[in-house]
């Protein structure tokens, strides 16, 4: 295996994980994912755009075996797929020093046992010139860690902003087509970067005065259409959710389902757009990707003993964890003779800030008067749509 030549003196060192199933071991991964490092060669020195996966490391030391010297290793972020590999990476090039931030200093220190003095620290904005080949470093924390930063090469106008803008997709497409990558980039950024939308914000914006070519990010291959990139990004992180009402559901015996189906056939005479996905099965990721621009969430469980099913609890921890955008909510359930399935899910939900828009319990399977509380509740749903995308059109 031997890097591969992306422009002039800056080479990919890819490592597929074709067959990987999960990350932390939460997270499917039904294309598997990459490790990507790079290499900058100037005329004087040579750079190592951070490392890989531990559980890689045969192959990445074989990619490292044609490498006949690195001075510096950028460590851009000290999660393990990307910093796992500093020290066998100082064992092999024991002169390398790393270039990192304060903050990932001190996250290397502890989570690599990496000796202080191997360590320089580096600024915002600082550069470094390898020979005819500078890299400057661009703070941008949070994505998703405090540390993170991203490295722009001057002269070649690439980006390298680690996990900012990957996807999680083994590929030997060096080039990403945006029709392939739409959906593994917007599921990363789902699962990965959505609770820090704030931070993508600023950090799009410090960006903006670059001129970029390439971003190559740290999974997944590399952005040649920069334009379409950005434009995802600011879309997810940035724009108002839609007129869409995400629907996330699980029956055990069909009571739910029944108001699940009421539901939908209301809202879409509102002509509300509407995603379900049924808990039962779902892929976490899928239901990570559909809230990203939901205006509304709708979680609908039966009772369990006393409280909601388990996957609808783990639905509501879901998002709010990744706390999208989504200012509306309400709650669906049935139960046989009692409970506190709202009170639970309101309490899981309540970091979400998005008010609560309705809520319709029934006992067993749903009366007519049941249901008219549904069309009752689809009716609150689109007017609070409404109102939105009124808001929406007075800012624009
Ligand atoms: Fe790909 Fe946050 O590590």
């Amino acid at each position: 295996m031997k890097p591969v030549e992306i422009n002039k003196g800056v080479y990919s060192i890819r490592i597929n994980h074709f067959n990987r199933k999960f990350f932390d071991s939460l997270i499917p991964l039904p294309d598997g994912t990459s490790y990507n490092a790079y290499l900058v060669k100037g005329s004087t020195y040579t750079a190592l755009i951070d490392t890989a996966d531990p559980e890689k490391k045969e192959v990445f030391l074989d990619y490292l075996s044609k490498v006949e010297k690195i001075d510096y290793i950028v460590s851009h972020h000290a999660e393990q797929d990307h910093s796992g590999l500093i020290p066998e990476v100082l064992a092999r090039y024991p002169k390398a020093i790393v270039l990192t931030n304060a903050k990932c200093k001190e996250l290397l220190i502890s989570h690599l046992h990496i000796g202080e003095e191997k360590i320089r620290v580096i600024n915002d904005h600082d550069k470094l010139d390898l020979g005819g080949k500078t890299l400057e470093f661009i703070f941008t924390p949070w994505v998703h860690w405090p540390e993170t930063f991203s490295t722009y090469l001057i002269e070649d106008r690439i980006l390298f902003p680690c996990d900012f803008f990957g996807s999680h997709m083994a590929t030997d497409e060096l080039i990403a087509d945006s029709q392939v990558i739409y959906e593994p980039m917007k599921r990363y950024y789902a699962e990965i970067m959505m609770p820090f939308r704030n931070n993508i914000k600023t950090n799009l914006e410090k960006l903006k005065k670059y001129e970029i070519d390439l971003i190559c990010p740290s999974h997944g291959p590399i952005h040649k259409d920069v334009k379409f990139a950005i434009k995802c990004y600011s879309e997810w992180a940035l724009a108002e959710p839609k007129n869409k009402v995400l629907l996330l559901y699980v029956s055990m015996h069909g009571s739910t389902f029944v108001l699940v189906n009421r539901l939908i056939s209301r809202l879409q005479e509102h002509g509300i757009e509407i995603e379900k996905l049924n808990l039962e099965d779902a892929d976490i990721g899928r239901v990570a990707m559909a809230m990203v621009d939901a205006a509304t969430i709708v979680l609908a469980t039966p009772t369990v003993l006393a409280g909601p099913h388990p996957k609808a609890i783990y639905a509501a921890y879901l998002a709010s964890l990744l706390r999208p955008k989504t200012k509306f909510l309400a709650v669906l359930y049935s139960y046989g003779w009692g409970g506190k399935t709202v009170e639970f899910l309101s309490n899981v939900l309540s970091c979400l800030k998005a008010q609560i828009v309705g809520q319709v319990g029934v006992k067993g399977l749903p009366t007519e008067s049941d249901l008219k509380l549904i069309d009752e509740l689809a009716t609150s749903i689109s007017e609070k749509h409404q109102t939105l995308l009124n808001t929406q059109a007075v800012l624009k």
